[in-house]
């Protein structure tokens, strides 16, 4: 029978050199926090618990992800090195079965080197990486038949171990039977004076035991984040790869350098995506979707053949087949356009449904309405939705068409067929095929004389 597997997440340390006052293992990687990543690939191992070491203030951490029940928070009050955050959850390790140990701040960990790890036959295993620069990691030390001996820090190394490029991404496994002893053996007598977790290796190399490493093949994958440049250079390296994957499914993205997905996107053939473009949350693009530059869509679909034109923002909506959003428009929750409907420039659409083939083509808010199909809204036209304490709503008919520059004072209704005459204020109801008129007539006075100047006397 397979014993049940431990994790054990380090991230009590303070993140100091990111002058930040939020914890780093909630700075988000592509819109998920360090932390979530780990623990979405930990999910993935069917894990008997996942115990996550946190320092005594990161209450917020817990917070936010409360909802979890396999965390078991281990709190380490004085943060005195990765040895001393494992002493601290050892206690509740489940058995004497296998614990993995991964670090907070390395979020690009993959499911398959983990399943690699787990499939080595040794009583540690080390996920080791080879780097050009391996500047601030701790290097793998072999001996002469290439066994591992040691984990030097890099605060500790000489120079020859300097030139050591094989390094220690943090990620280890074992079994809880032999790390607790190991970790009674560690001292802190090291330039930081901390108990490395490190040392666990030379303690267990001194007992004869079998300690092995697995590589991974790409060094993103265990790269920690200590700064926000850390994070930026993950954070791309992280989207160029998502960009790639999405081109191999056939998304035309116009430069993968220029575009971010901070979420789920699902998309059919033909979508092409222009530069600068982010998605937020889940979203849905149809065939033959077309988005223009700098767009933000954030947690909406976009049906087949539609456009969105460049500086849109999209914010869960609803984009049926066939409809035409922007340039510069912007769809906040609750907006259902059906098909062929179209939004133009400067126009902001709230709760509200535009029927099959209407159309708000210029400068408008539409907030609270419920709009019929071939309906024309013309430029300014704005439903006053709010009368300052109750949100209205505006019943717009098929077929009406609202001249420009029309406040709409809702609760208001235009039946079918309406035609409501530019510059109108509307305050009741309009029946079935009226035209509505609700403004001041125009007067035209002749022979009128423009103010003359007068000349200022100091
Ligand atoms: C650590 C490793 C180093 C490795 C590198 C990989 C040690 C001693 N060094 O160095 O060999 O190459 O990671 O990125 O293990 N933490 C705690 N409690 C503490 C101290 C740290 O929970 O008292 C957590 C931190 O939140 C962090 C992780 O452990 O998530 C690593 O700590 P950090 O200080 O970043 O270690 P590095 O110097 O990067
Ligand atoms: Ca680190």
């Amino acid at each position: 029978m397979v014993k049940p597997l431990d994790i054990c997440i380090l991230a009590a340390g303070k993140g100091s050199r990111m002058r930040s006052s939020t914890p780093k293992v909630l700075q988000p990687l592509a819109g998920k926090p360090l932390l979530g990543h780990l623990l979405d690939t930990a999910d993935a191992l069917q894990p008997h618990q996942i115990h996550v070491v946190v320092g005594p203030d990161d209450t917020e951490l817990q917070a936010a992800y409360a909802t979890r029940d396999n965390i078991n928070w281990v709190v380490q009050a004085d943060r005195l090195g990765t040895g001393h955050a494992v002493m601290q959850a050892a206690p509740f390790f489940s058995g004497e079965g296998p614990v993995l140990i991964m670090l907070g701040d390395a979020p690009l960990i993959r499911l398959n080197t983990l399943k690699k790890m787990l499939a080595t036959p040794a009583d540690l295993v080390v996920l080791s990486v080879q780097l050009d620069d391996p500047t601030g990691y701790g290097r793998i030390k072999r001996n002469g038949k290439g066994e591992v001996m040691a984990i030097v820090e890099d605060k500790d190394a000489d120079d020859v171990t300097r030139q050591i490029q094989e390094i220690n991404s943090g990620v280890m496994l074992s079994a809880a039977g032999l790390i607790k002893p190991w970790l009674g053996q560690l001292d802190n007598q090291n330039k930081q004076q901390e108990y490395y977790l490190t040392d666990m290796i030379a303690v267990a190399a001194r007992q004869h035991h079998r300690v092995d490493t697995v590589m991974a093949d790409d060094r993103m994958e265990v790269a920690g984040v200590n700064d926000f440049i850390q994070l930026a250079e993950l954070e791309r390296s992280y989207q160029q790869s998502q960009a790639a994957a999405f081109m191999a499914q056939g998304m035309h993205i116009v430069d993968p350098a220029r575009f971010d997905v901070r979420g789920q996107v699902s998309f059919g053939k033909d979508v092409r995506v222009d530069i600068n473009v982010i998605f937020e949350g889940e979203v849905t693009l149809g065939d033959g979707v077309n988005i223009g530059p700098n767009c933000v869509i954030k947690d909406s679909q976009i049906g087949a053949a539609s456009i969105i034109k460049a500086n849109s923002v999209i914010d869960g909506a609803v984009v049926s087949e066939a409809c035409s959003v922007g340039p510069f428009a912007r769809l906040r929750p609750g907006a259902y356009l059906h098909n062929e409907a179209a939004v133009g420039n400067f126009v902001e659409v709230k709760k509200s449904t535009l029927g099959k083939g209407s159309k708000a083509s210029h400068l408008s808010y539409l907030g609270d309405s419920m709009i019929g199909e071939n309906v024309n809204i013309g430029a300014g036209t704005i439903t006053c939705n709010y009368d300052g304490v109750s949100k209205w709503q505006t019943q717009i008919g098929d077929d009406v068409f609202v001249g420009s520059n029309t406040a709409l004072v809702a609760p208001v209704s235009l039946a079918e067929g309406v035609t409501v005459a530019a510059g109108s204020t509307i305050t009741t109801d309009v029946p079935a095929d009226n035209l509505a008129v609700g403004r001041g007539r125009q007067r035209n006075i002749p022979n009128w004389h423009k103010p003359a100047k007068t000349l200022k006397e100091d």
